[in-house]
């Protein structure tokens, strides 16, 4: 199952003046969606509706509007006057979007980008964070396929509000069903609130691989995904932060959609090292994911090597040490966090480059854990400082992020 959103109590009110697109989908709980909306006007907020052709089937667009004083959006013109209703303004307008409830149908839709009705292009078009209320059988949605669109989302950086974990939900409900309104207007708050604890920090994050030439069309690269750079990146903008990625060659299903993260793209360790060593100075912390290649063929052959049926030695030279090069200037005030990827004696070896790369602390990860490291959704990890340690579960990568940003924002563990 995905992992859900943690629900907290949250002081003050942090919804004052948010601007909310909410989008129903056809299911059985969209009534409840009127209780959302009270909710969130109640706290301050603004609300749109979007809602698909099927949500039309369970509940009127006369409520709505009455509800949120604004015409309801569901069609891409207006029927009356043929007004076309720009989803691009949308995505612009909003500090957030909520889809609740979300069906099996419109989730596949999103993970998808099959954008066959308003809901769906508002949704591709959002430039603000996107929360997910599932709603449906149990059946439906602990299918693999349901399950797989969810993770695909939430791969995307979307936040998805798991049913029946919020602290107001009873133990009896089961899984699928839409969390309750209390909770999800909650879940809004939260997200708000910890938006704030990174606001005018500037964080630079590397992920993915290196490719280091051979020659025309070959490299030496490793496995990353840039999966769990893109899971920080996601995290420290939510959270406010402006962000600098700088990512490896990863692959197209890799995007950024948030608008506080920066992408800048590289090939080769050196060129990493370019862009981290000219960024750092501005920065207030650094979190090191990529898997660098240490090394790089001496040479580069400008055409492509042709077979001899003979031996072939390449001679490697090393690559600049990012990570060390980044502790020797880092300045006070500033922090650094860098990843250990191993295979064996793991914690020495993460507590030798903690100290060789003057680290605040270090994110262990092991190959031995299955479920851990390259390519996967999950990661299973160790946060070392000087004098301590916590370890963590296996968890997905949205979640893990969200610990080692804890850990950064307190600077270590407790
Ligand atoms: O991208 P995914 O598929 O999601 O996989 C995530 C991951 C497994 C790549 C990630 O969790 C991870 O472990 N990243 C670090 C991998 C690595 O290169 O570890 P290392 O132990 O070799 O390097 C130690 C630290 O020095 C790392 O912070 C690394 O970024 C940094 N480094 C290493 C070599 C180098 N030349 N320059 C560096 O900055």
């Amino acid at each position: 199952m995905v992992e859900g959103w943690l629900f907290l109590c949250i002081s003050g009110n942090m919804l004052q003046g948010k601007k909310i697109v909410l989008g129903i989908t056809g299911s059985i709980a969209a009534y409840k969606s009127c209780l959302i909306i009270r909710q969130l006007i109640k706290k301050g907020a603004e609300v749109q509706v979007v809602i698909t052709p099927a949500g039309k089937e369970f509940i009127t667009p006369i409520t709505l509007s009455a509800l949120t004083s604004k015409p309801v959006i569901s069609d891409f013109f207006s029927q009356r006057d043929g007004t076309w209703h720009s989803h691009v303004d949308l995505g612009l307008w909003a500090d957030a979007m909520l889809i609740a409830p979300a069906t099996a149908s419109t989730i596949g839709k999103m993970a998808h980008g099959v954008a066959d009705n308003m809901l769906i292009t508002t949704y591709l078009s959002m430039k603000a964070p996107v929360f997910i209320a599932p709603a449906m059988d149990l059946d439906m949605y602990a299918h693999p396929s349901t399950q797989q669109n969810l993770q695909t989302l939430q791969g995307y950086g979307n936040h998805i509000i798991e049913p029946g974990t919020g602290f107001l939900a009873s133990k009896l409900e089961g899984k699928g069903r839409m969390e309750e309104p209390e909770n999800i207007v909650a879940c809004l708050e939260n997200f708000f609130s910890q938006q704030k604890s990174m606001q005018g920090k500037k964080v630079l994050i590397t992920a993915g691989p290196t490719y280091e030439k051979i020659d025309p069309v070959r490299f030496i690269g490793n496995y990353s995904s840039g999966k769990m750079g893109f899971a920080l990146a996601n995290e420290c903008a939510n959270r406010g932060a402006e962000v600098e990625l700088v990512c490896g060659p990863v692959s197209a299903a890799m995007q950024v959609t948030h608008p506080h993260i920066l992408r800048i793209d590289v090939e080769s360790a050196k060129e990493m090292y370019d862009a981290c060593m000219s960024l750092y100075p501005s920065m207030d912390s650094a979190i090191l994911c990529a898997a660098v290649a240490d090394y790089a063929p001496e040479t580069v052959a400008e055409q492509k090597m042709k077979r001899t049926g003979e031996d072939l030695v390449i001679r490697l030279k090393p690559n600049p040490d990012i990570a060390a090069s980044l502790g020797a200037i880092k300045q006070d005030g500033q922090t650094l966090v860098g990843f250990a990827l191993e295979t064996n004696d793991e914690e020495t070896n993460a507590q030798a480059k903690l100290k060789k790369k003057n680290f605040d602390f270090i994110v262990l990860n092991s190959l031995k854990d299955e479920g851990a490291g390259f390519r996967t959704d999950t990661n299973k990890i160790t946060i070392l400082t000087a004098d301590g340690k916590k370890e963590y579960p296996l968890k997905m990568k949205a979640e893990v992020a969200k610990d080692i940003v804890d850990a950064l924002e307190r600077k270590g563990v407790r």
